[in-house]
């Protein structure tokens, strides 16, 4: 999620208390805006250690530097650090490719930031190169481990909401042309061949996984419409996707750019022949957010509990270092689910997503 400063969390500085062996060395390949608010933060809250990192960026390297790290200006630095263990890429999209196909190699974990790459061909690439080296390999959906969602998760598999019908997401946030992360950095999300999209490319990513997490199946039929409606740039900035998945639950996403942040912008629903879960302010980085079910009978809704402190970021860190130690753990990551992700949006577009780099 861009856009929504204010939906940043507090770096963590504390400890969960991982043992030694737990703890993982990370290094990350591009230390921008989600790296450093978010997935720094969250590796220091897991007690998990930041090595080095990797960015061609001056001002990013001194932040890097500032946070105990080393830092390098090429990625053939970080690889040749014994330390690393595990690389989180975060590196704009049209990036991903050059940076995953180099650690698959390495032999190193590979963490790296939706959506795969900026086009299909290299997000095809990209699951070749960790299906020959045999790397581990996970796209960074981090809303996956947002507490709320895993409460969802269970509810739905215990069948409170008896048949599944529906799910419903509206993820939008304001992105205007002088967007920055940083002050100086680069607006490469309205650049289509840096971001190989716009809202679309940008957003949809989690709200297609995430029913693939909810529901335990993907979304298999897709269509959509796109829009370049309030901003002046030349990506969509906004976008409407229906899914349907195998067994037949329909999906709805609405993205969009050109949504002011202090409107109601994050919700999602998931619908049931017994009730219905409500997410409100969920989907994003940061942790807490409402959750509710609704019965289908009576009509009364109950809050559902979940931890409000954990952040996703941090709960992405601790699962990917726990399955970098317990291999049997590593079946809840797959390179191939995430390129079908990508064909889903590259279908979206209308096959439009650009040509592999
Ligand atoms: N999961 C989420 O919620 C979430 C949120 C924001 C961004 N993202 C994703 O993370 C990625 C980065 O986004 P961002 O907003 O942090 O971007 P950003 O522009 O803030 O940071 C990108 C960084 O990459 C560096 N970089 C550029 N070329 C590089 C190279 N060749 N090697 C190494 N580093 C290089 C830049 O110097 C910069 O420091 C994108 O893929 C984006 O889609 C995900």
């Amino acid at each position: 999620m861009v856009g929504a400063l204010s939906d940043e969390m507090e770096a963590g500085s504390s400890c969960d208390g991982a043992t030694s062996k737990d703890s993982v060395g990370w290094g990350i390949v591009g230390y921008g805006w989600v790296a450093r608010d978010y997935m720094a933060p969250g590796i220091r809250s897991a007690g998990h250690r930041l090595v080095a990192v990797a960015d061609p960026g001056a001002a990013s390297r001194a932040a890097a530097q500032a946070e105990g790290a080393r830092a390098h200006a090429d990625i053939a630095g970080l690889i040749a650090e014994p330390e690393v263990e595990a690389v989180y890429v975060a590196t704009p999209n049209h990036l991903h490719r050059a940076a995953v196909e180099a650690l698959a190699a390495s032999g190193k974990a590979i963490l790296c930031e939706k959506p795969m790459a900026a086009s299909l061909g290299d997000a095809e690439a990209m699951a070749a190169a960790v299906s020959r080296s045999g790397a581990f390999y996970g796209t960074a959906f981090d809303q996956r481990h947002h507490p709320a969602h895993r409460a969802m998760r269970d509810g739905i598999r215990e069948g409170r909401l008896g048949t599944v019908t529906a799910v419903r997401i509206v993820y939008a946030c304001w992105l205007d042309r002088a967007w920055a992360s940083f002050q100086g950095q680069d607006n490469w999300r309205i650049d289509p061949k840096q971001a190989g999209g716009g809202a679309l490319i940008d957003l949809a990513p989690h709200g297609l996984d995430l029913c693939d997490f909810l529901l335990d199946e993907s979304i298999e039929d897709i269509a959509s419409l796109t829009q370049a409606r309030a901003q002046d740039y030349a990506v969509d900035d906004g976008a409407l996707l229906i899914g349907r998945t195998a067994s037949g639950v329909l999906a709805n996403l609405h993205v969009a750019y050109n949504c002011p942040d202090v409107l109601p912008r994050r919700r999602l629903e998931v619908v049931g022949t017994k009730g219905m879960l409500t997410a409100i302010d969920t989907m994003g980085q940061t942790p807490g957010g409402r959750l509710t079910f609704t019965d289908g009978t009576s009509g009364e809704s109950e809050t559902i509990a979940f931890d409000a402190e954990a952040s996703p970021f941090l709960e992405q860190v601790r699962a990917f270092g726990s399955a970098l130690r317990r291999p049997e753990e590593r079946a809840a990551y797959s390179a191939e689910r995430d390129l079908h992700t990508m064909r889903l949006l590259a279908r979206a577009y209308g096959e439009a997503l650009a040509p592999a780099a």
